[in-house]
């Protein structure tokens, strides 16, 4: 599937659920969130279709994430099912890790293996605050539960905030210098609630790019950049078990080399993050739309995907996109 901009779209990622058993300071809105009923978020069945359609036009990566994700009922029965469709050569999934210990073995057994984990602090207290009310030891433990079952890539998403977790920086540069994890240094993007904290709160990657490397010596993996590697900038660490990445959406847009729509739980496509441009795919499903409908529709997400965001770092007043993450997918 190529866009007007001939970039291959071939990546699309399903957020399964909008519910989330943590609530985030960036992801959460502070009136809480509206919790959509059954019949407004896809069905499983709803999403296999559309992501087998969407193979057959040339997608061959899926990503789940929520919400968050394993709070769904019969997670693990969805994600056996996604590794049922032919030509789907690449799942992963995105999680808080809240629940990991209890189900990484089943994930693991249905045949995904690798994840990614959402974690901003390594201390307890602070932990709490930015997930309002997490377990770190709960985290932490499903994290080393999947390092010894085998999961591999493990990667770590770490969105640095100033004045909230940037005195943390070196400390998971530290983890992955000692385990074979890649921990990748997001900045924080100003959409859905998103947008006060980030007017207070922005770092960019290149100040956490130099604190690293006043302790560390990086060396950045070009060639050998992996595919599942997307938007990061990977370092190794010299001498450490582990890498390191960084995600620069705001400083230094990736978006010339982006793949990738976004399906809603609510049954919405995305064509980009940062735009609320939706085509509605749950509602032609619902009216028993075809297959080759399925895929108009699929085109005309392509169609709309824009060149590039027009966000830049100084912007504090989003009109574009005003959906949070968790109603995304991150
Ligand atoms: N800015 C940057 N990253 C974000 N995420 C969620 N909201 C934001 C935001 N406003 C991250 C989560 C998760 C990933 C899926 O997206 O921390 O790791």
């Amino acid at each position: 599937m190529l866009d007007k901009y001939r970039r291959e779209i071939n990546y699309l990622r399903v957020s399964i659920t909008d519910r989330c058993n943590l609530h985030c300071t960036y992801c959460r809105p502070k009136e809480g969130i509206s919790i959509k009923g059954h019949d407004d978020i896809l069905r499983y069945e709803e999403i296999i279709r559309i992501i087998s359609v969407a193979v057959e036009m040339g997608l061959v990566k899926v990503r789940v994430t929520g919400g968050e994700p394993l709070v769904r009922r019969n997670f693990i029965g969805f994600i056996a099912s996604l590794k049922n469709i032919a030509g789907l050569r690449d799942i992963s999934l995105t999680t808080n890790g809240i629940l990991l210990e209890k189900f990484t073995r089943d994930i693991f057994n249905a045949g995904i293996h690798r994840i990614n984990i959402s974690l901003d602090s390594l201390k307890e207290e602070k932990y709490k605050t930015i997930t309002g009310g997490g377990d770190l030891r709960a985290v932490l433990r499903g994290i080393e539960k999947s390092r010894k079952i085998g999961f591999a890539p493990i990667k770590i998403n770490t969105v640095v905030m100033k004045g909230l977790n940037d005195d943390e920086v070196l400390d998971f540069a530290q983890m992955a210098f000692e385990n074979p994890f890649q921990i990748r240094f997001i900045e924080l993007m100003p959409f859905g609630q998103a947008q006060e904290l980030h007017a207070r709160n922005y770092i960019s990657i290149d100040c956490i790019r130099d604190t690293i490397s006043k302790r560390y010596k990086i060396d950045e993996i070009e060639g050998k950049k992996n595919s599942s590697d997307g938007p990061a900038k990977i370092f190794r660490l010299r001498e450490g078990l582990g890498e390191i990445g960084f995600i620069s959406p705001l400083s230094s847009h990736f978006c010339a080399t982006c793949n990738r729509l976004r399906l809603t739980a609510d049954g919405k496509l995305r064509s980009c993050l940062l735009s609320d441009d939706e085509i509605d795919l749950k509602g032609q499903l619902r009216r028993n739309c075809t297959d080759a409908e399925l895929k108009k529709y699929i085109y005309e997400a392509i169609t709309l995907k824009p060149g590039h965001h027009h966000i830049t770092c100084a912007e504090t007043h989003l009109k574009k996109c005003q959906r949070g993450m968790s109603t995304i997918g991150g």
